[in-house]
């Protein structure tokens, strides 16, 4: 990753720093969320998910909460990888582990529809957003070791997109899916930076951010919008979720 110019390397640093953060949270959230899940009882698991995977298929059929304790394990990996890079990068992560992540769920729901808001916003937004990012970048990232890190990412993402397209099919086998519907533009608007659909400094455009592992904002923008439209919104329909609101919330963010 060398070659690139210090304001270049500054800008990617952060966006690793940030990185971190998100698989720190992403950590507890699955921690939290296995507790959660094992308190409500058992869960089957079809593993039905508008992604394909790679790896580790034949482990699949697992009970949801333990592919989440499993999803746990897998960030702390990702967040060591993306502390290191952002070291190299010249902008280190603090040394103190990241404040725990905020619930996103409104409080008002019971915990079974909880935990199906959690898992829809970790697992089928976030984590299904998060694979078209890393098989972005993977094809531009020249460096071996980065190209290593993107493949491992893209690999475990995948399958926590799937855990939680999994529990949205068991979900929604109990009838217990039409609350999320009038929910997805918030939850939609929670997954997002406040400025991914804004105009932003010319060096987060910049296409040399590509080689450090990082989409300009105006990919990520796209990359974000078309992963919603084509594989998340589809996905949530699949399982039976209303997804008229969500549509309009992503049509208006994009006029914007
Ligand atoms: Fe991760
Ligand atoms: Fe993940």
């Amino acid at each position: 990753m060398t070659g690139s110019s210090p304001r270049l390397r500054a800008v990617a640093a952060a966006a690793w720093r940030f990185r971190w953060i998100v698989e720190c949270d992403a950590e507890t959230r699955f921690l939290g969320l296995a507790d959660r899940l094992d308190a409500l009882g058992a869960y089957p698991s079809p593993i039905p998910s508008p992604l394909r995977g790679e790896g580790r298929e034949r482990d699949a059929p697992a009970p949801v909460p333990d592919l989440a304790r499993r999803a746990a394990a897998d960030e702390r990996r990702h967040a060591a990888h993306c502390a290191r890079i952002a070291a190299e990068l010249g902008g280190p992560v603090p040394a103190a582990a990241p404040a725990p992540p905020a619930a996103v769920a409104p409080g008002s729901l019971e915990e079974e529809d909880a935990v199906t808001y959690e898992l829809v916003a970790a697992c089928c937004i976030a984590e299904t957003v998060s694979v078209g990012v890393l098989t972005a970048l993977l094809p531009v990232a020249r460096d071996p070791g980065l190209r290593a890190v993107l493949h491992e990412l893209a690999t475990d993402e995948v399958l926590h997109a799937r855990l939680g397209w999994a529990h949205l099919a068991t979900a929604a086998a109990r009838g217990r899916v039409a609350f999320l519907a009038p929910l997805l533009p918030a939850m939609l608007a929670g997954s997002v930076d406040e400025d991914l659909f804004r105009e932003v400094e010319p060096d987060l455009e910049d296409e040399g951010l590509l080689a450090l592992g990082v989409l300009p904002h105006r990919m990520k923008r796209e990359l974000f919008a078309g992963a919603i439209e084509e594989v998340v919104l589809p996905g949530l329909s699949r399982a039976a979720v209303d997804t008229a609101a969500a549509a309009r919330w992503l049509a208006s963010q994009r006029a914007r």
